[in-house]
């Protein structure tokens, strides 16, 4: 469907609800508030988002996720909300390993970047899937014991009481603070988070007048390499196209293992129960890569330099592990990278930098 359309669609339902309530005026609740349709601003090189005709976004509901999004009300002791984990300056990851909650217990796996949420296939939210919507991984964190502990009707309860969100709800909703709405704002909100303004975006935009290095192009075109032999080099295979992912799940040589009881994780196994999908996480897009640090589903690896050292020698055999990844295990021989290409292949994964993206200040702590 595409933007006009929905519009149009959003245009007449308002018009439609606002003619079949009764305004009486007598207090400001009876107001019927009409919203404002928000306008994604989608680079020319994106596909249409995804996003369901119900689920509109309004100038008011974006305001309002964006205000929950970094407002501490969302965690127990009110000392941590979303923010403290998904991090502007990071690409709205966190550069620990692994996320600390309220409790100060640490999590199992490493924080995910959030950007370009409603772009690409729809398979699923965090490293194993298990969110089938964006709104179910929008309150999750809320009331997860390991991240900010709160049970959702009281901090409805909260909202309810306090004093300026019952009146942004309204004119985001028209309606009163529930579990729902929270979900409907937040995911709102993280689906303006678009991302698409890296040198990359330029060199591939005709008439842009940027052009790559040698060493970013050497690096790019290493990354495009498709040999014809399955296993050799492959990047785009799996981190193919304009997002930089494939929205499939995969297991790349991160752990040994004879068996799938012994993945310490089973990622998307554990999630399907099906033998082929265990020690398999969802590939992350490599947009903005060069801030989002530590890297894979655990976080075990510091550098861009550790992960190519990973691809090129360090991937270990297990039952699930990718025919795609160049090893002893798959081709018969590892991908042996010299220290030219990894250098090559880095300077390309700079390019894939937005430094538009983190200083947006629509996207910034609204509260600052
Ligand atoms: C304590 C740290 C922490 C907090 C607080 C936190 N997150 Fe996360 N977030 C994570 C981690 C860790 C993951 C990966 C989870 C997994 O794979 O099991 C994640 C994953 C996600 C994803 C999935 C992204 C993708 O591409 O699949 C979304 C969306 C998200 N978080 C949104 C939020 C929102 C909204 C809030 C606030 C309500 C929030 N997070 C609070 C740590 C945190
Ligand atoms: C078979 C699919 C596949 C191929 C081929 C592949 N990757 Fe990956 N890549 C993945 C998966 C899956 C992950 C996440 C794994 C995890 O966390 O368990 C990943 C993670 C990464 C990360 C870390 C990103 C982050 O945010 O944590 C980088 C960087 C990366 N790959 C670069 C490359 C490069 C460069 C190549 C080519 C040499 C390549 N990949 C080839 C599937 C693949």
């Amino acid at each position: 469907m595409n933007r006009f359309y929905l519009t149009i669609l959003f245009l007449s339902a308002s018009i439609l609800y606002f003619s079949s309530c009764k305004n009486d005026g007598e207090d400001d609740k009876d107001i019927v508030y009409t919203q404002t349709p928000y306008i994604l601003d989608i680079p020319a090189n994106f596909p249409e988002p995804n996003i369901p005709a119900d689920q509109l976004l309004t100038v008011e509901g974006v305001k309002l996720g964006r205000m929950l999004f970094y407002d501490p009300i969302l965690s127990a002791d009110t000392t941590m909300g979303c923010f403290s984990c998904h991090l502007q300056e990071n690409a709205f990851t966190d550069p620990k390993i692994k996320s600390v909650g309220i409790d100060g217990i640490e999590g199992t796996r490493n924080s995910m970047p959030l950007f370009n949420l409603s772009f690409g296939l729809n398979t699923g939210f965090t490293w194993d899937g298990s969110k089938e919507v964006l709104e179910q991984q929008a309150i999750e964190p809320i009331e997860n014991p390991i991240e900010l502990h709160l049970m959702l009707p009281e901090l409805v309860e909260r909202l309810k009481n306090h004093e300026d969100y019952p009146l942004l709800f309204r004119q985001a909703f028209n309606e009163e603070p529930s579990q729902d709405l929270i979900a409907a704002a937040i995911t709102q909100f993280m689906r303006t988070l678009i991302s698409g303004k890296s040198r990359y975006d330029l060199f591939t935009t005709a008439g842009s007048g940027v052009e790559p290095t040698d060493l970013e192009r050497q690096g790019w075109n290493l990354f495009n390499l498709e040999t014809g032999t399955v296993g050799e080099f492959e990047c785009v295979h799996c981190h193919g196209g304009t997002l930089f992912t494939e929205f499939t799940y995969e297991n790349n040589g991160l752990t040994a293992a004879n068996s799938i009881d012994e993945f310490p994780d089973p990622g998307r196994g554990g999630v399907t129960g099906v033998t082929k999908d265990y020690g398999r996480f969802k590939v992350p897009s490599l947009r903005n890569v060069a801030l989002t640090a530590p890297y894979m589903h655990d976080g075990r690896f510091e550098t861009l330099e550790e992960v190519l050292d990973h691809y090129s020698n360090g991937v270990h055999n297990s039952p699930t592990l990718s025919p795609d990844i160049g090893s002893e295990f798959t081709t018969g021989k590892n991908l042996s990278l010299t220290m030219e290409q990894k250098q090559a292949l880095i300077a390309f994964l700079n390019t894939l930098t937005d430094t538009t993206f983190i200083n947006n200040p629509e996207f910034s702590n609204p509260f600052e």
